[in-house]
């Protein structure tokens, strides 16, 4: 299977929100609670049998995500705990078996459709549940002796077998899904007893996934090559290439470190950062995928929530910055990020400078220059080559350099904009 799905909505999009939202939200203390307290399945039951998310109201993610920016959302159908949000026909650690009794999966998606979303599953391979996944240094029971005994017998081919039905579910009974997130290969971590794309018959799961839905996105963490790649909570230091080739990236990130709900946890970003977060990427030619981590009962974190509502605040005014952008090819300044589309080059201050904003190379080829937020005017001035810096004159700049003239106030938001129309499309 080679990657062939067509990318353009989401690199154009740049834009998603990734929901992590299942049992281990109730424990609020990380979506690895099981593995990193060693619970028994016993244990982890108590979250099964009081999971009953009264609150859940899909729309409000749909709407919020919007109005923050988003254009597609992610929602992990089965975390590695096993646990399923659909009502999927091959197991009963699902929703519909627990207090709550619904599937939760069909109302996200006709709520995302609703507004306009793109739909995305999150599906993970590691399954801390299921009774034919070979227990591994993943596992909660990793080092129970007696429980890796009594289990030694574990055939990963029952497993897979289970895998593929379950993608297979996920793919036709929702209608058109638009993008997957699989979690994930560990073949080289042979400490763990490491699992990858032999384990899960990643050629086949892949050609299956073709078949039935030859649009969908799917990232690159079956272990083989997908049609984007997924840095995980760092932001690329460049342009990501796979043998000197550009690949479609999408960094995904948390608001505290943890993905699933984390109450006590303060480790918060800032809207301002995640602003920046997401210029850096578009700047790189990137994507980010946000993550919210909704409470036990479905609402929303607050914390979260006041952040989307700033990034809101943001994308009003400053969207088409990022919407449909990439790199430029123009180099920024100390302190900016510079993102193009067409003939508009965007310069986001991540630093307000006093008066002056030098910009190398773009001599001769604005034709206009406003401040996004309020469409005001930004005075440029091109300073003769050669003229030497004088007491109250500027000089000293390299030949080509185009100054802008700002304000002393910076705009009272996390990350200015200044919108500069250029004489031409391409450098
Ligand atoms: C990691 C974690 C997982 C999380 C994922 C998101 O692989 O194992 O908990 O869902 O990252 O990218």
């Amino acid at each position: 299977m080679t990657p062939s799905a067509e990318t353009t909505w989401f690199t154009t999009d740049r834009f998603g929100m990734f929901v992590h939202w299942g049992l281990y939200s109730l424990a609020a203390r990380h979506e690895w609670v099981k593995h990193r307290e060693r619970q028994s399945d016993e244990r982890y039951q108590l979250y099964f049998d009081h999971f009953d998310p009264d609150r859940y109201d899909p729309v409000r993610w749909a709407r919020t995500a919007k109005a923050a920016g988003m254009r597609y959302v992610v929602l992990t159908t089965k975390h590695h705990d096993g646990f399923c949000l659909w009502d999927s026909d091959l197991t009963d650690y699902k929703a519909t078996k627990t207090p709550y009794g619904r599937d939760l999966v069909e109302p996200f998606v006709a709520a995302c459709r609703a507004e306009g979303l793109k739909v995305g599953f999150y599906y993970s391979l590691i399954d801390w549940h299921h009774p034919s996944f070979p227990v591994d240094g993943t596992h909660p029971q990793r080092d129970d002796e007696e429980f890796k005994a009594a289990t030694a017998d574990r055939d990963i081919r029952d497993y897979r077998r289970y895998l593929h039905g379950q993608v297979r579910e996920l793919l036709t009974r929702f209608g058109r899904v638009d993008y997957l997130f699989f979690d994930f290969s560990y073949a080289d971590r042979h400490w763990w007893g490491g699992k990858g794309p032999d384990d899960w018959d990643a050629p086949e799961l892949l050609g299956m996934i073709r078949d039935l839905q030859p649009h969908v996105l799917v990232n690159d963490r079956t272990g083989l090559p997908g049609d984007f790649v997924t840095p995980e909570q760092y932001q690329p230091a460049e342009p990501m290439t796979k043998d000197g080739r550009a690949v479609v990236w999408e960094a995904c990130q948390t608001l505290n470190g943890s993905w699933g709900y984390d109450r006590d946890n303060l480790d918060r970003k800032s809207a301002d950062l995640v602003v920046r977060m997401l210029v850096d990427g578009v700047s790189k030619g990137g994507n980010l995928l946000l993550n919210i981590g909704p409470t036990g009962r479905g609402d929303l974190d607050p914390r979260d929530a006041a952040v989307l509502g700033e990034l809101a605040r943001w994308t009003e005014l400053h969207e088409r910055s990022i919407r449909g952008c990439g790199p430029s090819p123009y180099t920024a300044p100390a302190d900016c990020r510079y993102t193009q589309r067409g003939d508009r080059l965007y310069v986001h201050l991540f630093a307000w400078p006093p008066r002056h904003l030098h910009l190398p190379g773009l001599a001769g080829r604005v034709r206009y220059a406003q401040l996004l937020h309020d469409a005001s005017e930004i005075t440029r001035v091109e300073t003769a080559p050669g003229q030497p810096a004088l007491h109250t004159e500027m000089g000293g700049l390299p030949e080509g350099t185009l100054t802008l003239q700002l304000p002393v106030q910076r705009p009272d938001t996390p990350v200015p904009v200044i919108e500069l129309f250029l004489t031409h499309a391409e450098a």
